[in-house]
């Protein structure tokens, strides 16, 4: 008898934790006697002749430590629905019949899809139009709805502590102020988590607009009270009070990246309190490296899990972590609903109570 067959594919930003669902899933699905195989660069891999590896035991024996995902992804190509904040496009029939068709030819009875809200999206548009489709959640800036939390995250934010715990001894020595641009689009997630855990005495997330005002007047006092070194974490979807966000030039293929606002907040604090400031971007090194134990964990549940959503026919549903439990929830509920920081939550009162300003 023929084994049962799933895919599983990874989609959109890379994040640590992804070989941690992609061994999860290949262990449960050998449990079952199930086959897997794993569709590469995402999406496009279920273009025919299509593109794919078998994925066992052997192939993915030691991967949970590596960053990044064995089997590839983009964030372009034939099946993008929906970019950042963008506008939800509907994938050309062509190509949804393209993949249908490779899905039925190499038999995969449950697919999985590990993505962010973009990714989540095309997920969604598959399963309505007849795909078996079980998604996975991930995102470092852990701004989807309908889980407590995403894997990816808790790495990035450790990157950001480490950056943060070098900048402070620099900062320390020359009594300079610092500013740490760090990732996370329109939410503050990372740099709310990463800013409290690293000690910075602010942090600017695009939920809360500040004002420089504010922002110079704390690192003034704290200057006269004989604290000459400032750590300021900034998101990079950070907005002063009255302005918009800011973004790099766009790329040739017409896409705007969110990116600069380190620079422009560290020019103001220089000219506004005279202090010598620097900024530091640390982009992609957020999405890099080994996962936390954290992500290694979440990963692996999640993996488990969505293997188990295949078994019990719960397609169009995805893995969502709610009170320490894994539980399934309809993919429907998780996107185009972006989850921000609460400006009133507890942990920008702790945040508060730790004396850090977010410039309000
Ligand atoms: O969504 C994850 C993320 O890392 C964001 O925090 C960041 O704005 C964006 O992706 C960067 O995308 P890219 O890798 O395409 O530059």
């Amino acid at each position: 008898m023929q084994k049962k067959r799933i895919g599983i594919l990874t989609s959109g930003g890379d994040c640590p934790g992804l070989n941690a669902v992609i061994r999860g899933v290949v262990k449960a699905a050998d449990k079952l006697h199930w086959e897997v195989i794993g569709f590469i660069d995402g999406f496009e891999g279920l273009l025919p002749p299509g593109d794919y590896r078998i994925l066992d035991r052997p192939s993915t024996t030691h991967i949970m430590p590596m960053g990044g995902t064995i089997i590839g992804t983009t964030n372009k190509g034939h099946f993008v629905s929906k970019v950042g904040e963008g506008n939800k496009t509907m994938v050309a029939p062509e190509i949804v019949e393209k993949a249908r068709s490779l899905l039925e030819k190499l038999r995969i009875e449950g697919l999985i899809v590990v993505g962010g809200d973009g990714s989540l999206t095309t997920a969604l548009q598959l399963f309505e139009a007849g795909f078996p489709i079980v998604g996975v959640p991930k995102t470092i800036d852990n701004d989807l709805e309908a889980t407590a939390m995403t894997f990816g995250f808790d790495s990035a934010v450790a990157a950001v502590v480490d950056a943060l715990d070098r900048l402070q001894t620099t900062a320390a020595s020359h009594k300079r102020v610092m500013v740490l641009e760090v990732m996370g689009r329109h939410a503050g997630w990372i740099a709310l988590y990463g800013g409290l855990a690293g000690g910075a005495n602010a942090i600017l997330v695009p939920e809360i607009p500040f004002s420089y005002d504010k922002l110079c007047e704390v690192i003034k006092i704290r200057d006269y009270a004989g604290a000459h070194a400032t750590l300021v974490v900034v998101a990079e979807g950070a907005v002063p009070i009255g302005g918009q966000e800011m973004y790099q030039q766009k790329s040739n293929t017409g896409e705007s990246r969110l990116g600069g606002i380190g620079d422009v907040v560290a020019r103001e604090i220089a000219l506004r309190t005279g202090k010598e400031t620097r900024t530091c971007v640390l982009g992609h090194l957020q999405r890099g490296g080994a996962p936390t134990t954290l992500d290694r964990i979440l990963g692996t549940r999640f993996g488990v899990s969505a293997v188990q959503l295949i078994e019990d026919n719960k397609f169009g549903q995805m893995v969502s972590y709610q009170n320490y439990q894994v539980t399934g929830v309809p993919i429907a509920d998780a996107v185009n609903r972006l989850r921000r920081v609460t400006p009133e939550s507890q942990m920008v009162a702790t945040a508060r109570a730790m004396d850090i300003c977010f410039g309000d």
